[in-house]
């Protein structure tokens, strides 16, 4: 126990390693080539782990036993409560080593074990979610001319390559694992190489939940190698994506030769509009949780932030106040309420954008600089006087810093938050009732918060409009991006 003031906290204690190596047709396997790559904690920056990396003959491997698991054996004949029945038991065994998962979750990805508490509540609901659609997923019949019965089949797409970053390891997983095992499909996973431990201690408790070989498997790896050959490969039926904007651009022109599915889920410069007649207590830490939380690290992070100018002076002073009090440190440490940043590429990243913002002559009001000489820590950064056109208020910087933006009314402010290429999520800050569903037609954004902020369940439907992505995860939407249609007309004359 650590004592912070008065208070003892608990600091929880480093976790062990259980797996490093590719899961293929439910073997633990060494990589053809041998090939491996190193993990990091970071908020040391120390090496925590070599982790096995697959080369595009891994890959293929997988996509063979994907294969066969889609189209023969157990699963292929398997009754659609029966899978369900799996993911629920794959779920309880989630919550059971909860606790496990989460610190290790913590210890790869510097997200605070708070944060990372919530992440395991979130993948475990979203699997239990899922779970539940497994049996309900249901055809139509069809009232079509002459003497004919038709009806539609839903039927898997087939073998899906998922390639998630490092933000939200295992809530990424289930938001993918989720839909696709409800409707059949068989799956290759690959992590991020920055974050690659949780996916496989998940996917040690999906054997023992009893998913049989070659339904799931983890081929962990970097992007341009393991990544894209799950993307050329001829076997691979979809892929779902979640990452760079730019990554997403690659990954369909790719894709393209063999006209595979894709979904994407992509980055946002999300609009977060604060009006002079809300609850300011309120719109304060809204505003401040839209931003900081996961250290920015957020596809729906609040970055662009427009405050009515009436109450601009107060409404960052007040920010600013809180930015200077929060506590950035050991992830591990349950008081802390910021851990590092990913990896020193986004650490650099961001410290990039907080010298362009300050040439391009916005104001640095607080934060801005590393935390710490270990570590890819980084000061909460609030940026005022910011216009439309700075790269800070344009482009995704995924790290704690916020840009503010002032405006007069709602057709200004709309216009002006609809003035990017992204459109993934937005917020808005008002006590009446009307400007609030005004904002909520006009902001081209696939989720809209009214004074509430990264409020994001499994049963609603989540997903980009413009840049920001393609298709829909979570409710009832996703089961449309991971089935087929099929329709069987009869003859009945
Ligand atoms: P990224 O898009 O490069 O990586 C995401 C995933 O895609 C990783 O698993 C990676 O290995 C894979 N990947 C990369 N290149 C690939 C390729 N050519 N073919 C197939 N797979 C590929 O994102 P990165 O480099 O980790 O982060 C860069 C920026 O992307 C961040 O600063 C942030 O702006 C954005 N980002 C957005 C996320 C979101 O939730 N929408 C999540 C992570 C990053
Ligand atoms: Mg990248």
């Amino acid at each position: 126990m650590a004592v912070i003031g008065k208070k003892a906290v608990k600091k929880v204690s480093t976790p062990k390693i259980k797996r490093t190596k590719l899961l293929i047709n439910n073997k633990w396997v060494d990589p053809v080539e041998g090939g491996s790559f190193k993990t990091y904690n970071p908020a040391t920056g120390e090496v925590i782990a070599k982790v096995a990396e697959a080369s595009a003959k891994d890959v293929d491997l997988a996509v063979k036993a994907a294969r066969k698991a889609l189209e023969s054996g157990p699963w292929a004949r398997m009754d659609a409560a029966d899978r369900g029945k799996l993911m629920f038991k794959l779920a309880d065994l989630i919550e059971k080593n909860a606790e496990e998962l989460a610190v290790l979750e913590s210890y790869n990805c510097g997200k605070t074990i708070t944060d990372a508490r919530g992440d395991l509540v979130g993948t475990i609901n979203t699997l239990r979610y899922y779970a539940g659609w497994a049996d309900k997923i249901e055809g139509r019949t069809v009232p079509v001319r002459g003497k004919f019965l038709s009806y539609t089949l839903r039927q898997p797409v087939g073998v899906i390559g998922q390639i998630i970053p490092w933000n939200f390891p295992l809530l990424m997983l289930a938001w993918k694992w989720g839909p696709a095992l409800a409707c059949g499909n068989t799956i290759v996973l690959k992590p991020a190489e920055q974050t690659p431990l949780t996916a496989l201690r998940v996917a040690e408790l999906a054997i023992e939940a009893g998913f049989p070989a070659g339904v799931i498997n983890i081929v962990n790896g970097f992007g341009e190698t393991a990544g894209n050959a799950l993307v050329i490969h001829p076997g691979v039926d979809k892929i779902a994506f979640t990452g760079h904007v730019d990554t997403a651009k690659i990954i369909q022109k790719k894709a393209a030769d063999t006209l595979k599915r894709t979904t994407f889920e992509l980055g946002g410069k999300s609009p977060n509009v604060v009006f002079a007649d809300c609850d300011i207590d309120q719109a304060v830490e809204g505003a401040f949780h839209a931003i900081y939380f996961h250290c920015g690290q957020c596809c729906t992070a609040g970055s662009r932030l427009f405050v009515e100018q009436k109450i601009q002076k107060e409404f960052v002073e007040r920010l600013a106040a809180k930015a200077k009090q929060r506590k950035v440190g050991d992830p591990m440490d349950e008081s802390t309420q910021q851990g590092p940043q990913v990896s020193q590429e986004q650490l650099d990243k961001i410290l990039h954008y907080v010298a362009l913002g300050q040439r391009e002559g916005a104001k640095l009001v607080t934060g801005g600089q590393r935390k710490g000489a270990k570590g890819y820590f980084i000061e909460p950064t609030i940026f005022d006087g910011v216009r439309d056109e700075m790269a800070i208020a344009r482009d995704e910087i995924f790290g704690p810093v916020v840009s503010v933006l002032p405006f007069k009314d709602m057709d200004e402010v709309v216009a002006r938050a609809n003035d990017t290429f992204y459109g993934l999520a937005a917020g808005v800050w008002t006590k009446n009732l009307d400007k609030a569903h005004n904002y909520a037609a006009a902001v081209k954004a696939g989720t809209v918060w009214v004074n509430c902020y990264h409020i994001v369940d499994t049963t609603t439907p989540f997903g980009g409009f413009k840049m920001s992505g393609q298709g829909r995860e979570n409710g009832e939407e996703a089961l449309d991006h991971y089935t087929e249609t099929k329709t069987v007309t009869v003859n009945l004359a």
